[in-house]
């Protein structure tokens, strides 16, 4: 008797701890992704930059090997997510020229390769500054309310996760142009504030569970480890790391306590550490490879030094922590993704 009211409690407990996770999934209307190249799915396609990689080896491991405009062989974060997120398999680029309205409702992406926190580091680049990124999504809001009504653009305001992911290009790159003004440590604060201050208008525009990445160890990734790592050792550049660690110890508190200070859930979503491992000890994830790019020679090569002409790029990326000298692979991708699913995101929803 006893014994089986216990095994109804567990059946209860099974059937209801499966509703919940069903719930929890089905609350979250939409995906809003905001950033650089980690985050773009195709923005920059259409602009009139240099910096946009439309064409193969790009894709070469997405669906059809298509060349999307993806900054790696395949999926990117913002796919990798919407896909946990139980969205959709891929994250359309909000600049798609076929995007019809329904392709909206499950969140889109506004990151364009190149950019930052900066506005300097959009305008060197000819690309779409995080802050005009915020008019995009102005628009896009009112596009929703006018096909499908106010109610369910509140929803999509209230329930969406807002991902804003950038700082590695202000980092690696502007801050070369703006020396004569900051330090690097300054430099390096000057960009946190400002990623607070975004997620300020986000908040001010409706968004309400907002989380932020980290600054990644960009001062590890292949093209800095050939142009200041030294000739023979090509260590990481290890300033570039420290300016990237600045900007984090400065974003994280901020951030805690803006989630105190605003409705809603602010999150500090650190990628640091775990990419710094995988860098470093990269068998222990499975990959062969993390000092070199899979695309073309590999030391060097970004967007249109990475194409089809040029003969060496390798044939399995996934033995590869970087596929061109700047970006990860989708497989490091997939292990960053996960990584956070368990961290943070299953706390979220
Ligand atoms: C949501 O559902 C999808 C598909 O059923 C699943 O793959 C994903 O892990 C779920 N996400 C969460 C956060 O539970
Ligand atoms: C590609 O590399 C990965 C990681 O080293 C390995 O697990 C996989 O078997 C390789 N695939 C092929 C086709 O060689």
């Amino acid at each position: 008797m006893k014994l089986q009211m216990l095994c109804l409690a567990l059946v209860l407990l099974a059937v209801e701890t499966n509703a919940i996770k069903q719930g929890k999934n089905v609350t979250i209307p939409a995906l809003l992704v905001f950033g650089d190249s980690i985050m773009d799915t195709g923005n920059n396609n259409n602009l009139p930059t240099l910096l946009k990689c439309n064409f193969p080896p790009y894709g070469k491991d997405f669906p059809n090997g298509f060349a999307s405009g993806r900054f790696s062989d395949g999926r990117v974060p913002s796919d990798l997510i919407a896909e946990k997120l139980g969205l959709a398999k891929t994250l359309p680029a909000y600049l798609n020229r076929n995007l019809k309205p329904d392709d909206l409702l499950k969140g889109v992406t506004f990151a364009s390769g190149g950019t930052g926190y900066d506005p300097l580091t959009a305008k060197i680049m000819s690309v779409i500054s995080v802050w005009d990124q915020l008019t995009y999504f102005k628009e896009y809001i009112s596009k929703i309310k006018q096909h499908f009504g106010e109610e369910r653009a509140q929803n999509i305001l209230d329930h969406s996760f807002f991902l804003v992911v950038s700082s590695s290009n202000d980092l690696a790159h502007t801050y070369l142009a703006q020396s004569h003004r900051y330090d690097r440590k300054s430099y390096a604060n000057f960009l946190a504030d400002s990623a607070v201050k975004f997620v300020r208008e986000l908040h001010k525009l409706g968004a309400r569970k907002i989380g932020v990445f980290s600054a990644v160890p960009v001062g590890c990734v292949p093209l800095q480890r050939t142009v200041f790592g030294g000739m023979l050792t090509r260590g990481c550049n290890r300033p570039l790391n420290y300016m990237a660690k600045q900007f984090n110890a400065r974003l994280s508190p901020a951030l805690e306590s803006l989630d105190k200070e605003l409705d809603g859930l602010i999150l500090y979503i650190d990628v640091y550490d775990t990419l710094f491992d995988m860098i470093q000890h990269p068998k222990k994830y499975g990959f062969e490879v993390a000092d070199r790019g899979c695309c073309g020679s590999g030391a060097l090569a970004v967007s249109y030094m990475c194409n089809i002409l040029n003969p060496f790029t390798c044939s399995n990326s996934s033995a590869y922590v970087f596929w061109d000298s700047y970006h990860p692979t989708e497989r490091a991708y997939q292990v960053i993704v996960d990584n956070l699913l368990d961290k943070y995101l299953s706390k979220v929803f």
